[in-house]
């Protein structure tokens, strides 16, 4: 029987999510039990506000765990693992709760491998370090995230500042996948209007660019194709009701398929462009960054691969993925970069000059971009000149 032409072959893959994924309203409640089968004590990370985790404190204490708070203020750094890292061996705990957004299950996922490898964490770390594979599994780490953004409850890396080379690198193993994804999406309800529309344009950005990207394959086609509706359809109701939780629920699994999509077909030049931003300008929030990023981005690429040729199959994706954000899906591409842009305006996000990024600054961004591992995931290779027209449109 013939395949319909709509459906392209599968390449071969591979892939790793979370050993057990707990997902819908309320289940924080059941962390304490998960974490009672990995022993009797954790260290519990938190972001800026610990308060939010009281749910995770209280199930915890009902399943009779002890924790010892480790709490996260921004992006975390290599010397903040190293701290947590240090905490949890003398404590000896038996596992790591991070509950809180992307930088805060970046930091547990970080913590829990570098506490099963004292010494000098640059050995494991890309791109400044020596980048050596990790020699042992780390604590087994439950994520709860709590903003539905970078999808990291289901990814094997952590991003991590490292200050003195003014650049984000990842910690990275197919062992740093967390043991347990809990995902709630009641957990988000509170979080700001603007922090729901840049964390949900991120986990868009993420669905997007496995989609159209060179390395996508069955699976990660699959979470775009379920995950890029999801979240077009619900990110505006979540930014005006923010305790709408049927549309909390679908940016909460959208996040979550937003991970595994990057985690195996890797991403595009929008986060290669937003990695070297967020070294250089630490405050830039991720998830802005990528938003205004977002309709530049897929302009130049739309642009360069109708140079190579009408019918390149990147061309068709973006079509598609645009249908899915507008409702259209006879439209033309145009119409989807506008549905973005008028997105981005209407729900604040600032653009990249906001973050103090100026001209002077292109050539060092386009030239780290060129040479980050996100890069090598876009439908087609970019010249300076393009990612510069991109930086300038977002500027
Ligand atoms: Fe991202």
């Amino acid at each position: 029987m013939r395949s319909p032409s709509s459906v392209s072959p599968c390449p071969a893959f591979e892939f790793a999510a979370p050993e057990r994924v707990v997902f819908g309203i309320g289940v924080a409640g059941r962390v304490g039990g998960l974490a009672a089968s990995f022993g009797r004590s954790v260290l519990l990370v938190t972001g800026r506000d610990p308060h939010r985790a009281d749910p995770v404190r209280h199930a915890l204490q009902q399943a009779g765990v002890t924790w010892i708070d480790f709490c996260v203020v921004g992006e975390p750094t290599v010397t903040d693992a190293e701290t947590g890292a240090r905490q949890a061996r003398e404590a000896r705990v038996d596992a790591v709760v991070a509950c809180g957004g992307g930088a805060v299950l970046d930091a547990g996922k970080a913590i829990a491998a570098l506490a099963t490898h004292p010494g000098d964490p640059f050995r494991f770390l890309e791109i400044v370090g020596q980048g050596l594979p990790l020699e042992r599994d780390p604590l087994p780490v439950l994520a709860l995230p709590t903003t539905a953004g970078t999808g990291s409850e289901a990814t094997r890396n952590a991003v991590l500042a490292s200050p003195a080379h003014a650049l984000k690198v990842s910690l990275r193993s197919p062992r740093m996948v967390p043991r347990a994804a809990v995902i709630d999406p009641a957990l988000a309800v509170g979080l700001p209007a603007d922090l729901t529309a840049c964390t949900g344009l991120d986990a868009l950005t993420q669905l997007l660019e496995p989609w159209v990207g060179c390395r996508a394959n069955g699976m990660t086609d699959a979470c775009a194709r379920e995950g890029i509706p999801r979240v077009a359809r619900s990110l505006g109701r979540a930014i005006a009701h923010g305790d709408d939780l049927e549309a909390r629920t679908d940016l909460a699994f959208g996040a979550y398929l937003s991970g595994l999509a990057l985690a195996h077909a890797g991403l595009g030049a929008v986060h290669g462009l937003a990695g070297p931003i967020g070294g250089r300008f630490g405050r830039a929030p991720h998830g802005a960054v990528c938003a205004a990023l977002l309709a530049p981005v897929c302009r130049v690429n739309l642009e360069a691969l109708r140079r190579i040729g009408p019918d390149h199959p990147a061309i068709a994706r973006y079509r598609q993925a645009f249908g899915w954000l507008t409702g259209h899906p006879d439209a033309p591409p145009e119409d989807g970069l506008r549905w973005i842009r008028e997105s981005v305006t209407a729900w604040k996000v600032p653009r990249l000059s906001h973050h103090g990024i100026s001209p002077a600054d292109f050539p060092a961004l386009v030239a780290a971009a060129q040479a980050s591992s996100s890069m090598k995931g876009n439908p087609v290779r970019l010249p300076d000149e393009a990612l510069v027209e991109a930086l300038a449109e977002a500027l």
